[in-house]
């Protein structure tokens, strides 16, 4: 489409370019690159235009676009072609595992710029504004039994905080098992759901979701003592675009080592916030405390107690909440 090369154009000039160049450059009339521009305007972008300089790109928050996703990919990338982009959906988690059971292949992508059931763990919900947040499931099919992917969720946890440095510019923490955290809030959160073959007892399918609050600038009252966005953390706006693109690249390297890499651990041990704290563990109606001391190689969390004694506590078992508060 036009409206692509034009940014691409505008993007690697970083200053202005003349509606003469570009039109020149891209062998259309000038009148399609005005066209272009406003597209493209209406899209989001910021594009100043001054007499006979022409046109600089000022800011790039646009909207959610396939064909943008796709171009911030490399062309020979194996998903860019399973990528849906939808305006609003209930849960992409439930589309793409509507999808899984009709067969889609691993690596297909439901991405919506709006959730009007967006769901977290532990049957809560999870709050999806149109316009200002990325919204992403990717169907997994690792050949194994569940008891081989019980790190999935945590290294999910890794690959995302290493998809909003490479988008973004900043590294995310994470409190454990897979919430990603910014100056002490939550920025993002992850919901994998799993299919399991009764006859061979294998995974027939993984649904990973996660959302990211991007461009948010305020809160509800309930959410804004716990909860931030990368925006409000770095001064910048988010590209949500580039930052799906490098959630499906990072998801799809962790596709490719899920069973045999052991590297993404010291990275997530570096990253998680609830080491070498003190934590109150919530199951059912007994709150103990205690010390967060390691991990597991499965992301179990090892913790010691007052007694001396220790436990290592699977993701989902219990609550993990700090002394005073969410973290
Ligand atoms: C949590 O924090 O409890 C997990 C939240 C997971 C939200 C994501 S957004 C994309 C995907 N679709 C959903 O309905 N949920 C996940």
């Amino acid at each position: 489409m036009l409206k692509h090369q034009v940014l691409q154009q505008l993007r690697s000039c970083g200053g202005f370019l003349s509606g003469q160049q570009i039109s020149a450059q891209l062998g259309v009339s000038r009148a399609a690159v005005w066209k272009a521009v406003d597209a493209l305007r209406q899209d989001g972008y910021e594009i100043e235009s001054m007499t006979r300089r022409g046109y600089r790109l000022v800011q790039a928050t646009p909207a959610l676009c396939r064909e943008e996703i796709r171009a911030a990919l490399p062309a020979a990338h194996p998903w860019r072609d399973l990528i849906q982009v939808l305006d609003s959906v209930d849960s992409t988690n439930t589309a793409a595992k509507n999808l899984a059971a009709q067969g889609a292949p691993e690596g297909t992508v439901v991405i919506a710029d709006h959730q009007t059931g967006g769901r977290g763990r532990l049957g809560r919900s999870f709050l999806s504004p149109a316009g200002v947040g990325t919204y992403l499931s990717v169907i997994l099919r690792p050949q194994a039994k569940p008891d081989q992917i019980l790190h999935l969720t945590a290294m999910v946890a890794d690959a995302v905080c290493q998809a909003v440095d490479a988008a973004c510019g900043v590294q995310p923490q994470i409190k454990w098992t897979n919430d990603l955290v910014l100056n002490r809030k939550k920025i993002s959160g992850i919901l994998t759901e799993l299919s399991v073959e009764v006859e061979s007892g294998l995974v027939q399918y993984v649904v990973v979701g996660i959302g990211l609050n991007c461009n948010q600038s305020e809160f509800p009252p309930e959410l804004a003592d716990i909860a931030t966005s990368i925006s409000q953390c770095t001064g910048h706006p988010v590209d949500r675009n580039r930052l799906c693109a490098a959630q499906i690249a990072a998801l799809q390297q962790l596709s490719r080592e899920l069973l045999t890499d052991h590297a993404w651990l010291e990275r997530y041990k570096a990253a998680c916030i609830t080491l070498g704290q003190d934590v109150k563990l919530v199951r059912g109606d007994t709150v103990r405390y205690a010390y967060a001391e390691d991990l597991t190689p499965d992301a179990a969390l090892i913790v010691r107690y007052p007694d001396g004694s220790r436990e290592a506590i699977a993701c989902g078992e219990v609550s993990v909440r700090g002394m005073y508060g969410y973290l």
